[in-house]
């Protein structure tokens, strides 16, 4: 596989290294803020910008807003115990959830096994605690193990009919010598992001990610495109439904739904009907004919939690991350031990104030330790003014990280059965 090139983000590096300014400029992410604008009421995760970017997240709100259904799913990787670089994505399916979605874990234990090397003991070994999590933070929805989903493995295999090695190589740098499993578990992927659509029919699809995702969601929102049989154009004063692999039985279905419409050679033309009308024909077409009609799925984006030791959080760095278990000495310890945007002498600190902005302890706060916007405003400034140094903030968020982590374990042990009964399903 080659190193990350300009045109490829490569979702199995652990470099955080792409720039917002370029994911909106080159790849197609677009700002989050205009269309969260519309939603009944903005989460802290947009409003602080740390979700800063979306593809299609207008089908989210509108559904939202309307309150039509729709989906939200993630995966998580069992390949370390869940820990605080988690939590945002947990959050986001959580609110999502809250919203009116419904909610899709999937535990991607093939991921973690082609990917990371673990054999499936350790692939057990930690699944549950991602979803003893999810259950403390209020999550309800359906959950699944990738090995053990044979609905989800069948969908893999379909949708590996649309991909070829070319695409593979544009949209990961794949070469000669990747592995054929590494394939085949992003096939798994694109399948955990459509496999709500199966379980519960057409309906938009949240897909919340780190922007390492990307390439997962592009090449998902093709094969669900591409796994159309029809695409719908709205034309002036007309909506042209046309074919792409649709028998001609279905074309004839579209064109007996709606009076006065007009069939043609691969497509109908419809006049006097609603976007609505036509894109519900379309599903019921495709259904009937064995297709799946998939809306294409949407993604928002949020930025990464900095590794309390600089860098990406990340389970191969203990003292990277906090886990949900930490003691609250271990804790402390890797609290008062992390990197900050202090500078290198106390008197320089005074005089020019910190930097907030690059600082892991800062956005441990921003992320999820202070909820009160004024107060955060607050510690910022003094931080830049050169009020507060760095070991009483640590002391500060470490106080607060005890109140967080009590409160979530004893939340923990009343969610237990239910982690049980997801398995027993
Ligand atoms: N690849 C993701 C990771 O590395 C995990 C994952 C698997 C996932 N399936 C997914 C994420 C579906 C979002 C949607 O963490």
């Amino acid at each position: 596989m080659h190193e990350n090139t300009t045109s490829t983000i490569n979702p199995w590096s652990s470099e955080n290294d792409v720039s917002i300014q370029r994911l909106f400029a080159e790849f197609g992410i677009e700002p989050i803020d205009d269309v969260a604008a519309e939603l009944p009421e903005i989460p802290d995760f947009i409003h602080r910008n740390i979700v800063f970017g979306h593809r299609d997240y207008g089908k989210i709100v509108d559904a939202i807003k309307h309150k039509r259904a729709f989906n939200v799913m993630t995966g998580f990787m069992p390949s370390g115990p869940p820990h605080l670089g988690h939590l945002m994505v947990m959050k986001e399916v959580v609110w999502h959830v809250k919203q009116g979605g419904r909610g899709f874990v999937g535990i991607a234990d093939r991921e973690a096994h082609a990917v990371r090397g673990l054999d499936w003991a350790q692939c057990e070994a930690c699944q549950k605690d991602y979803l003893t999590c999810l259950y403390a933070l209020g999550y309800e929805g359906a959950v699944y193990v990738q090995s053990k989903n044979r609905g989800l493995q069948d969908l893999a295999f379909l949708a590996s009919e649309k991909v070829n090695f070319s695409e593979l190589a544009a949209v990961y740098g794949f070469g000669a010598d990747t592995s054929l499993a590494h394939a085949v578990t992003v096939m798994h992927q694109v399948a955990d992001i459509l496999y709500p659509q199966i379980a519960g029919g057409p309906a938009p699809t949240l897909v919340p990610v780190g922007i390492d995702q990307d390439p997962h969601i592009r090449l998902t929102r093709g094969i669900a495109h591409k796994m159309r049989l029809f695409t719908i154009e709205d034309r002036e004063g007309y909506i042209s439904v046309r074919s792409k692999n649709a028998p001609e039985e279905a074309l004839s279905f579209i064109h007996k739904r709606f009076t006065g419409s007009k069939k043609y050679a691969g497509h109908v033309d419809i006049k006097g009907s609603s976007m609505e009308l036509v894109t519900r024909a379309v599903q019921d077409a495709e259904l009937a004919e064995g297709g799946y009609a998939f809306v294409t799925p949407s993604a928002t984006y949020h930025r990464f939690l900095p590794g309390l030791t600089g860098g990406k959080m990340s389970s191969s760095i203990p003292d990277s991350y906090i886990g949900f278990d930490e003691t609250s000495k271990g804790m402390h310890k890797k609290v008062m031990d992390a990197v900050t945007g202090g500078r290198q002498t106390l008197a320089e600190q005074k005089e020019h104030g910190g930097q907030p902005d690059i600082c892991p302890i800062f956005f441990l706060n921003m992320f999820h330790m202070i909820k009160d916007d004024t107060e955060l405003h607050e510690i910022k400034q003094q931080c830049l003014r050169g009020e507060l140094m760095c070991g009483q903030c640590k002391k500060d968020t470490a106080a607060r990280m005890d109140a967080f982590l009590t409160d979530f374990n004893e939340r923990i042990g009343s969610v237990l059965h239910l982690v049980d009964d997801a398995y027993k399903r």
